[in-house]
């Protein structure tokens, strides 16, 4: 069985899918990580790399999950990835590593492994319309950019770090532009996903209509 759940930069993806996965205890795969991770281990300007030598890199990096629910973790290279990518700048580099169809080849393979293996809810940009269009489940998260900044802002206020809510939000707004508009596996929702505008919605509201319709 596969949930999947997509939506753009900081609308709530990640930390619904844990909960929803504890909920059901079963795996939660964060596929941005993947995406981050990647680009951490190539460096900036890897998106650049012609497409031979751009394979060949990747062909080096794998993944793995193990565990379920809240104790999920997702490990590149056998070392489990952790807020080592959860800047904006790696968050930037993944969004234009993942425009690249060798990219998103290998990650689609990874994922589908990972998927094959064990139940899961899957978070992205592609994981409903591409890397699991019969999933059991499909949700797509959307709320205003400015709300999302205001999420993140929060959340790093919340971490002791400095939030700058007017460059968080460019940075959202640059990446979901990038995200929506590339050629390959664009972020648009599934036809058959239940779309959800949260920018009203609590975390706990938004969490509630998906185990509602997951229920049912
Ligand atoms: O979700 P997160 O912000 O961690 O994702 C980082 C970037 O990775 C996104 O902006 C997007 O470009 C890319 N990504 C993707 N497909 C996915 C997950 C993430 O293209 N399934």
């Amino acid at each position: 069985m596969v949930v999947t759940l997509d939506g753009p930069a900081g609308v709530g993806k990640t930390t619904l899918a844990r909960k929803v996965a504890q909920e059901l205890r079963v795996a939660f795969l964060d596929t941005g990580a993947m995406f981050r991770a990647t680009a951490l281990k190539l460096g900036e300007g890897a998106w650049d790399l012609p497409g031979e030598e751009l394979d060949r890199r990747l062909a080096g990096i794998t993944f793995s999950l193990s565990g379920m629910g809240r104790t999920s973790t997702l490990s590149c290279c056998g070392e489990p990835v952790g807020d080592e990518v959860r800047t904006e700048r790696v968050g930037m580099w993944a969004s234009h590593l993942a425009a690249r169809p060798e990219v998103r080849e290998r990650q689609k393979a990874a994922q589908r492994a990972m998927g094959a293996d064990t139940p899961l809810v899957a978070e992205g940009r592609d994981m409903g319309t591409v890397v699991f269009p019969s999933a059991a489940h499909k949700f797509f998260l959307d709320a205003d950019p400015r709300v999302r900044a205001g999420r993140r802002a929060a959340q790093l206020t919340q971490m002791g770090k400095k939030a700058d809510l007017e460059a968080i939000e460019a940075s959202i707004r640059a990446r979901d532009d990038q995200d929506r508009n590339r050629a390959i596996a664009p972020l648009i929702p599934a036809p058959d996903a239940v779309v959800i505008d949260t920018s009203g919605l609590t975390l706990d509201e938004v969490f509630g209509r998906i185990m509602r319709s997951i229920r049912s």
